[in-house]
């Protein structure tokens, strides 16, 4: 049997899991989130929820999938758990495959966008735009309504995609990883100083970081734990999928913390960015809200400011990179279930994974344009793939995972892979178990039920 992959090191597995968390959920989803609700406000109740909630979800995940040494139905059966606990992995996997179907089709707009940005087409006047905002505004609803032209994007991103989980978990995940991830932080770097230059820099980042209380309402508290659990890739499986190629030397907690340090801290850095720019240009509402902001407003920006080309270069690049890191890990989970359940060899279990996706995400990608008026349950495929996915799927993932690892699995395994095989401190042991056991799946179950109860 070929030996099981694993990361070759500590910052490889760091790169990598940090990839994974870091996406369009930090870059795109945290900035409009938090300006819808409240600012700081928001800021102080996602902190907490990702370190009340976040870090024991995804220590649960870490601990059954090293356990487990397989992907997210695989390690449930390894650790002869009963059947039904194989279909809670099927769960995760279900949700992470939705998710991929139109992640991808956004990567491909980001992919799209750079390219605009290096060859300057989208500088060039539209013809009847005018103002800036109408000519972006035009741009982008004449390319997302395209059949062909973004569908030729997300079939490039697919291929890409393709070819690095082919060539394999350390020599494509974890080598590009160790790329991509540094050059993601010196570009948001470069960025975080230029927004300290922009006139209304203080009044931003005051808005930002003062919390005014009074905002502070249940929904507010809704979003955020819905956000830090997007943002973190918990409850679709990637973290148990990831965890089976840590080796057995690698610190769960550590990395845990690690982990959700880097991506707080890259969603902070973008509240850092994007506040500054939303005082300084009096942005509001609309402007800030999902493709609008990343493809019209920040445009708007760069169009504005000198050197508009090379920022609109690095921020679109920028883009890609927390995307293309994103969509490997989320695919990786079915990869790797196919791998292990159907024992395919590794170019098989991707291809069989990834090529329908040129069907589904076409699906997606068309919804945005030529499908738009199919709508199932008021909503287009596009946005009924993540609602779906995200909003219920999502926490059901988590919620029944932490029932798994609090009550069903066996007693050593929290113990044994918190602490290494008894070779680390375990006082913080019970800790864990208590807030993966009561705490998080309590919470989560509000989560879920408000939107019934209202
Ligand atoms: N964590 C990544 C992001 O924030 O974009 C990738 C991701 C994970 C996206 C889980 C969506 C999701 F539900």
């Amino acid at each position: 049997m070929a030996k099981k992959a694993q990361f070759a090191s500590k910052i490889g597995l760091i790169a990598a899991t940090v990839g994974s968390a870091v996406g369009l959920g930090n870059i795109w989803r945290f900035p409009a989130e938090a300006q819808a609700n409240g600012g700081a406000a928001f800021l102080i109740v996602y902190i907490l929820c990702a370190l009340v909630l976040g870090i024991p979800v995804m220590l649960a995940e870490f601990s059954l999938g090293r356990a487990g040494q397989s992907g997210a139905v695989g390690s449930f059966q390894r650790l002869k758990a009963s059947r039904a606990w194989g279909a809670v992995g099927f769960i995760a996997v279900l949700a992470s495959y939705l998710i991929l179907c139109f992640y991808m089709v956004v990567a491909g707009w980001t992919f799209e966008y750079l390219w605009q940005s290096i060859t300057g087409h989208l500088y060039e006047p539209v013809q009847g735009a005018s103002n800036l905002q109408s000519q972006f505004a035009s741009r982008m609803e004449e390319f997302i309504c395209d059949p062909w032209n973004p569908l030729i994007n997300t079939y490039a991103v697919i291929i890409v995609n393709i070819l690095i989980l082919i060539a394999g978990v350390q020599k494509g995940i974890e080598r590009l990883s160790n790329i991509l991830m540094p050059l993601l932080f010196v570009i948001l770097l470069v960025f975080t100083c230029v927004a300290m230059t922009l006139p209304k820099a203080a009044e931003g980042l005051s808005y930002f970081f003062h919390p005014d209380f009074t905002k502070l309402t249940p929904t507010v508290v809704l979003n955020a734990l819905g956000q830090s659990f997007f943002s973190m890739s918990l409850g679709m499986g990637i973290l148990i999928t990831y965890a089976a190629y840590f080796p057995r030397d690698a610190r769960l907690t550590k990395t845990a913390f690690t982990v959700a340090g880097l991506d707080l801290m890259v969603s902070v850095m973008m509240g850092m960015i994007i506040f500054p720019a939303v005082m300084s240009f009096n942005l509001e509402g609309e402007s800030l809200r999902g493709a609008t902001m990343v493809f019209v407003t920040l445009p708007e920006i760069f169009a504005a400011i000198p050197l508009t080309q090379l920022w609109s270069i690095l921020f679109f690049l920028l883009l890609l990179v927390a995307a293309i890191t994103s969509t490997i890990s989320i695919a990786e989970v079915t990869v790797a279930m196919l791998q292990d359940r159907l024992k395919l060899s590794r170019v098989r279990a991707v291809l069989l994974a990834l090529m329908p996706l040129f069907a589904f995400s076409a699906l997606c990608s068309l919804s945005q344009g030529p499908l738009s008026h199919f709508l199932v349950f008021g909503m287009n495929i596009f946005d009924l793939l993540d609602n779906f996915a995200t909003n219920i799927l999502l926490p059901l993932g988590s919620i029944l995972l932490c029932i798994y690892i609090g009550w069903f699995a066996p007693e050593w395994l929290l113990p044994r892979e918190l602490t290494n095989d008894g070779a680390l401190h375990s006082r913080y042991v019970p800790l864990v178990k208590f807030a993966i056991k009561y705490v998080a799946p309590v919470l989560i179950l509000f989560v879920l039920l408000t939107p019934i109860l209202n």
